[in-house]
């Protein structure tokens, strides 16, 4: 059964990325470039993804071009939410998209073929799945840093009635902590 996946490194305090869009801070924490096995096999059972536009610009500038974006993702599809023109990568099984994530949701799952949806980020777009019930879990590999502002994890208000921790673990210096997500009620 797909599962559809908010997979991301954030600071204790709640962001993944600083204010002036930097992930510096996560590299420089021991193993902050290497997101460990467990990302690896989550990786390699994802059928489809989807980021917003800043985190897309964000890797396409920080990958060693198409053939990085190959290595790492291989022909995954990758859904782009923009409203703009962005410069796709060569050769990259990309679909640039906007407004209802639940349109792009059911392509996704239909592309994905019963593997995992990774959610890259950021935090309103998943906010956007948890609105519809479309988002079943977040995985968190939490920094030992606090940043005071930045892009938000998910600047959304989930109860604890809607967010079960299924898993708590550690890895180096980070937290590792899984999230099962219900649906909003009603
Ligand atoms: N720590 C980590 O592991 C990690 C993981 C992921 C991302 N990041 C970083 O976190 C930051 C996230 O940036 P962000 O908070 O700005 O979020 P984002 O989701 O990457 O980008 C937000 C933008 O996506 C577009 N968008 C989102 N939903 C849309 C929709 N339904 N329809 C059309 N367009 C839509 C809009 O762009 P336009 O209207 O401008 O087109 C919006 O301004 C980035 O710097 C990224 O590199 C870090």
């Amino acid at each position: 059964v797909s599962r559809t996946v908010y997979l991301t490194a954030t600071s204790i305090d709640g962001f993944i990325a600083d204010a002036a869009n930097s992930l510096d801070w996560l590299f420089a924490v021991e193993g902050g470039d290497d997101a460990g096995e467990a990302f690896r096999a989550f990786l390699a059972g994802v059928g489809a993804m989807v980021m917003g536009a800043t985190t897309y610009e964000w890797v396409t500038a920080h990958m060693e071009g198409p053939e990085g974006w190959r290595e790492a993702h291989g022909d995954v599809p990758c859904w782009v939410m923009t409203h703009r023109r962005l410069a796709p990568v060569a050769g990259a099984a990309l679909r640039f998209a906007s407004g209802d994530v639940g349109a792009v949701h059911a392509e996704m799952r239909a592309a994905a073929a019963g593997r995992d949806i990774w959610v890259v980020g950021g935090g309103d777009l998943a906010g956007q799945l948890a609105d519809r019930g479309l988002l079943d879990e977040v995985r968190l590999s939490v920094a030992p840093v606090t940043l005071g502002g930045g892009a938000p994890l998910l600047p959304r208000r989930l109860d604890a009635g809607r967010l079960e921790l299924v898993s708590a673990g550690r890895r180096g210096p980070f937290a590792e902590l899984a999230y099962r997500v219900a649906p909003p009620a009603g």
